[in-house]
């Protein structure tokens, strides 16, 4: 197996580029529109086919590169059912598997942070979009947010995932690269609490400013926006 971890600076996002060997198929969870062209020259580069597209959830602070990529090279869009994009070709629902040649990712609908997020188990490794993030998790304060469904999504999905279950987030603001289900069940202080109305309560006063791109990307990202509409 390929597996790349990409890194934008000024969204702080991560965007994995996952590819068989043998067959040369390709997938990309979580794309940033402005480094489609180094996507694009990397998959060049490793001979790859590029086949399918995945958006975790409606990202709030970036444009996402899921129609631009699809534009250009024809690869499948696709996000969860509860998706409000207006483009994506086929929306998955929990246990539904998205395959590339011998490589397989299992759906997991964990909302909280929106209430279309999904994270993908593959093998030894969970991404985790918004929902678990390395020593946090995401907000929970729009795009239907919600504190509960999150607590639910954590404790009683992703933190039942073996231990040794490797953490792949949508974002780190702290260089970190990827964490273990182990870990942060042991570390993150966000999981440290002892009933469901304490972590609401955390969550419900977090007091964040909205990202500075919601205005533009959120639009832009349920309608599918392409470089040359932006
Ligand atoms: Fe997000």
């Amino acid at each position: 197996m390929i597996f790349n971890q990409l890194f934008d600076v000024k969204s702080s996002t991560y965007t994995y580029i996952i590819a068989s060997d043998k067959g040369r198929e390709a997938l990309i969870i979580d794309p940033v529109i402005e480094s489609t062209e180094e996507y694009l020259n990397l998959l060049n580069e490793l001979n790859l086919k590029l086949v399918k597209v995945i958006d975790t959830h409606i990202h709030a602070d970036h444009v996402t590169g899921l129609n631009e990529l699809s534009k250009r090279t024809n690869c499948t869009k696709i996000m969860g059912e509860k998706s409000k994009s207006e483009v994506v070709d086929i929306k998955v629902k929990e246990d539904d598997k998205v395959k590339i040649d011998n490589i397989e990712l299992k759906t997991i609908y964990t909302p909280g942070h929106t209430d279309c997020s999904y994270s993908f188990l593959m093998n030894d490794r969970v991404f985790t979009g918004d929902t678990l993030l390395i020593n946090g998790t995401g907000r929970t304060d729009f795009q239907n947010g919600n504190a509960e469904d999150q607590y639910d999504s954590l404790f009683n999905k992703l933190l039942k995932l073996p231990e040794k279950t490797l953490v792949y987030p949508a974002h780190d603001y702290n260089g970190k690269k990827f964490s273990t289900i182990e870990s942060e069940k042991k570390n993150n202080p966000r999981l440290q609490v002892n009933s469901i109305s304490q972590y609401v309560d955390i969550m419900n006063n977090l007091n964040l400013a909205n990202p500075k791109m919601m205005d533009i990307a959120v639009p832009a990202n349920v309608k599918g926006l392409t470089l040359n509409q932006l």
